[in-house]
C-alpha cells in the first residue's frame, strides 16, 4: 500500500517584481519523517514556506495537505487543518508574557482557550499545557516573563514552544538552529530527535549542515527557486553538484 504524502508541492512558481524566487517547484513530504531543506542563501527555501502555509500567494502550482488542495485557503484554514510553523525571524507579541503568547497560539475554537479566558487560566488545563510544553523544549523560565526579556536562544525556544502547542499533524521550522550556540544546538538536537519518536511530520529549513545530517531523514535540494537533488543526506553530502552549490565550482 502507498503511503499518503502529508503534503505535496506542485510546480509552485512565486515571483517578486523581476525576481523568480520559487521556480516550478515540486516534491512530497513523507509521512511521520524530517525532511530538511537545504540550498544557498536566496534560493526561495523562505518564499516556497511562505506559500506552504498560506502567507503569501503563489503565482502558479498547488499545495495539497493530506490530499486536500489548499492552495487557495487562508492561514487560518491550513492551521486549523494542522500546519504549524516558526518563523525565520520570530513574529512574538515581545510585550505579552510566555503564557499569553501561547494561548494566543491556541486555536481560538479550542476548549482550552474558552475556559483560559473564561478563568484567566489559573490552574486550569491550558497552564498544565503550557507547563508541558514548555518543559518539553526546556525553556526554564516562569510563565508569566515578558517575552521581551527572553534572551535570543530563549525565544527561539519559545517560537517552537508555540508551534509545538498549535495543535498539529505537520511542523514548518524555519531555521530553528541559526545563531544559537553550540549547546543550545545540541539540545535542539535532542528535541528533534524527540519529535521524530513522537512521530511528528517535519519540513525544516536548515543551513547547519551538521544538525541536519544528525536529525533529518531526508532532504531537499532547492537552488535558484527548484528543486535540484532530493535524498537520503549519506548520498546527497556526497553529490558533486549539490557539494558545488554549496562550496562553488570545485577544479
Ligand atoms: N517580499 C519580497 N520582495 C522582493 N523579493 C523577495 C521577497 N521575498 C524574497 N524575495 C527574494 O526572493 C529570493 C528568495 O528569497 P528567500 O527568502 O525565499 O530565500 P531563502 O532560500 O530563504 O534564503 P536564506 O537562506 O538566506 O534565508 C531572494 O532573491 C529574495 O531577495
Ligand atoms: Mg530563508
Amino acid at each position: 500500500m502507498k503511503l499518503m504524502p502529508t503534503l505535496q508541492i506542485k510546480n509552485i512558481c512565486k515571483s517578486f517584481g523581476g525576481v523568480r524566487a520559487v521556480n516550478r517547484c515540486s516534491f512530497e513530504l513523507v509521512d511521520k519523517k524530517i525532511t530538511a531543506l537545504i540550498g544557498p542563501n536566496g534560493a526561495g527555501k523562505t518564499t516556497l514556506f511562505n506559500v506552504v502555509n498560506g502567507f503569501i500567494p503563489a503565482d502558479e502550482g498547488k499545495i495539497f495537505f493530506r490530499e486536500e488542495d489548499v492552495t487557495d485557503f487562508t492561514v487560518w484554514q491550513r492551521s486549523r487543518l494542522g500546519m504549524s510553523r516558526t518563523f525565520q525571524l520570530s513574529r512574538l507579541f515581545k510585550n505579552l508574557t510566555i503564557k499569553e503568547n501561547l494561548i494566543l497560539a491556541l486555536r481560538q475554537d479550542d476548549d482550552l482557550f474558552w475556559r483560559a479566558f473564561l478563568k484567566r487560566g489559573e490552574g486550569s488545563e491550558l497552564n498544565k499545557k503550557i507547563v508541558e510544553g514548555m518543559g518539553f523544549v526546556g525553556l526554564k523560565k516562569n510563565p508569566e516573563t515578558s517575552v521581551k526579556d527572553l534572551s535570543y536562544g530563549e525565544q527561539k525556544l519559545f517560537d517552537l514552544t508555540r508551534a509545538l502547542l498549535n495543535p498539529h499533524s505537520l511542523l514548518l521550522l524555519d531555521e530553528p538552529v541559526s545563531g544559537v550556540n553550540p549547546v543550545l544546538r545540541e539540545k535542539l538536537k535532542e528535541i528533534m530527535r524527540h519529535l521524530k519518536e513522537k512521530g511528528e511530520t517535519v519540513l525544516l529549513i536548515e543551513h547547519d549542515i551538521d544538525f541536519v545530517r544528525s536529525v533529518a531523514d531526508w532532504i531537499v535540494v532547492m537552488d535558484q527557486g527548484r528543486v535540484l537533488k532530493e535524498g537520503l543526506p549519506e548520498k546527497i553530502f556526497k553529490d558533486p553538484e549539490v557539494l558545488e552549490v554549496y562550496l562553488g565550482p570545485t577544479e
